[in-house]
């Protein structure tokens, strides 16, 4: 089964988005396998966004995201990594079409409330950044 890595941003979470944000995956079909509410350490986040790293905007970027808490995710289901990106909307909300939660939250690229894995292979990278194994649940026993 498709896994995406998903992370309501500082902003998103002290703005009370989370559970809209959470509604808005389960209501879709897809499933939550891991969750938790955490502090980024500096380190994380240099290697989280290791491919801005020559980005001007990098310094900001770590600044913002070790700010405050944010609440890491790891969901599945079919097409769940190009699905959710779907669903967030372009990285600048104000690009991003309403609808999706960029273009419903967002105001500037900065702070816009939420992070998807891009591919399957930023999607496995970023799950094990920020899960391990025995964090993640299994539904596949349900009878
Ligand atoms: P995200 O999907 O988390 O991946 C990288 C982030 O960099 C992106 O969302 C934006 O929040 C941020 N970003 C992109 N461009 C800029 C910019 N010009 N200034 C500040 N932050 C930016």
């Amino acid at each position: 089964m498709e896994k995406t890595f998903l992370m309501v941003k500082p902003d998103g979470v002290q703005r009370n988005l989370i559970g809209e944000i959470v509604s808005r995956f389960e209501k879709k079909g897809f499933q939550l396998v891991g969750a938790k509410l955490m502090s980024i350490s500096n380190e994380l986040a240099e290697e989280h966004y290791g491919e801005h790293k020559e980005r001007p905007f990098f310094g900001e970027l770590v600044d913002f995201i070790t700010s405050g808490p944010v609440f890491a995710m790891v969901w599945q289901g079919d097409n769940v990594i190009a699905s959710a990106r779907q669903m967030m909307g372009k990285t600048n909300p104000k690009d991003a079409a309403p609808g999706t939660i960029r273009g419903d939250f967002g105001l500037i690229v900065s702070k816009n409330v939420i992070h998807g894995s891009d591919s399957p292979a930023s999607a496995e990278r970023e799950i094990g950044l920020f899960f391990k194994e025995n964090e993640l649940v299994d539904y596949s026993k349900l009878v």
